[in-house]
């Protein structure tokens, strides 16, 4: 099994680093425009890989043909935002090189699984799903888990419980409008709103939904990265190992929670074909209200480019 990782920067690295720790993956390529940085960065994880006794291979590369034959490609190129900006900013930028970079890709891996991860999320989940003529079940965007987690973590700090006991799914656009279901949110199978007010629920939800900006003003450079990271290594190897997991991700709906033609953040179970099923949960009129808001900004964002 072959794993490209497409953009050696910030969340491209760290998860080649995660795959390799984890031995996802017999050979992981790391691929970036920039000439020295995916080899540099390769060899030095390599380097490590005696002390994490992994025999994952590595390497870097600036040639799509040693991409050749990748089972699943992971695409983090693309500009991160900084302070002031939107995920919507970057989308003229990351429209060319998401779409660039999937063309190539799909020269060398026709047969890939695409795990999209670039900004504004959805919206490249539909570029790369364009320009890559593959079947819906092989687009998959990285975002709900990321909002899950944040959420996740800010539940478990409130109540100083272990994070391993908290169980909650964001879905929706990855973007100010990610709609948390509250009501399938856990601590052990306990409702958290049997253990926490709903006046302290709305502010963590609050700040799950501004967990991306929380980090880009702390780092001001750049946006998160390790629990992005973290986020895509759980797709992989649920996919890689066949593991049917139930994670949130962006997947292309056709009328699933009365939304169609967009990708959007939705339960789904990931295994060896990539979208197994997207489990369509009973949702109340609030929350359906939410999605279809959220889906609307979606639209609007895809609807500036020409695909
Ligand atoms: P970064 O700036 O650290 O790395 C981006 C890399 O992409 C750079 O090394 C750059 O040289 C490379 N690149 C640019 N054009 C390329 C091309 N045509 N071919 C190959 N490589 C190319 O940025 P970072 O922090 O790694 O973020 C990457 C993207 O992921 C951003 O768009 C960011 O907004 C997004 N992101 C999405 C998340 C999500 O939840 N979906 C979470 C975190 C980041
Ligand atoms: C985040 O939410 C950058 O979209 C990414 O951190």
């Amino acid at each position: 099994m072959k794993i490209t990782v497409v953009g050696a920067g910030h969340v491209g690295a760290t998860t080649a680093q995660r795959l390799v720790q984890h031995q996802l993956g017999e050979e992981v390529v790391l691929i970036d425009i920039l000439e020295g940085i995916p080899q540099g960065k390769a060899l030095d994880m390599y380097e490590s890989s005696p002390v994490l006794g992994s025999d994952t291979k590595l390497i870097g590369t600036n040639d799509y043909k040693d991409t050749a034959g990748s089972h699943i490609t992971v695409i983090t190129a693309g500009q991160p935002r900084t302070p002031g900006m939107s995920r919507d900013d970057l989308l003229m930028a990351n429209n060319d090189i998401v779409g660039g970079v999937t063309e190539q890709v799909m020269a060398h891996s026709p047969d890939t699984i695409l795990i999209v991860v670039s900004n504004p999320l959805d919206v490249m989940c539909s570029v790369a799903h364009a320009k890559s003529g593959l079947p819906p079940n092989k687009v998959i965007g990285m975002a709900g888990i990321l909002d899950s987690t944040r959420f996740r973590s800010f539940i478990a700090l409130e109540l100083n419980v272990s994070v391993r006991d908290v169980q909650a799914l964001v879905l929706g656009g990855h973007g100010d409008s990610m709609v948390p279901l509250v009501r399938y949110t856990t601590v052990a199978g306990i409702p958290i709103s049997d253990l926490i007010d709903a006046k302290r629920i709305e502010e963590i939800v609050e700040r799950t939904r501004k967990g991306g900006i929380e980090i880009v003003n702390y780092l001001k450079t750049g946006s998160a990265y390790y629990a992005p990271a973290a986020g895509v290594a759980e797709m992989v190897e649920s996919i890689l190992k066949n593991q049917r997991r139930l994670l949130p991700c962006s997947v292309l709906l056709n009328g699933e929670f009365g939304v169609e033609g967009i990708f959007m953040g939705v339960p789904c179970i990931l295994g060896e074909n990539g979208l197994e099923k997207i489990i369509e949960l009973k949702i109340t009129d609030d929350e359906k209200a939410a999605l279809q808001k959220s889906a609307e900004h979606v639209k609007g964002v895809l609807a500036k480019l020409n695909l």
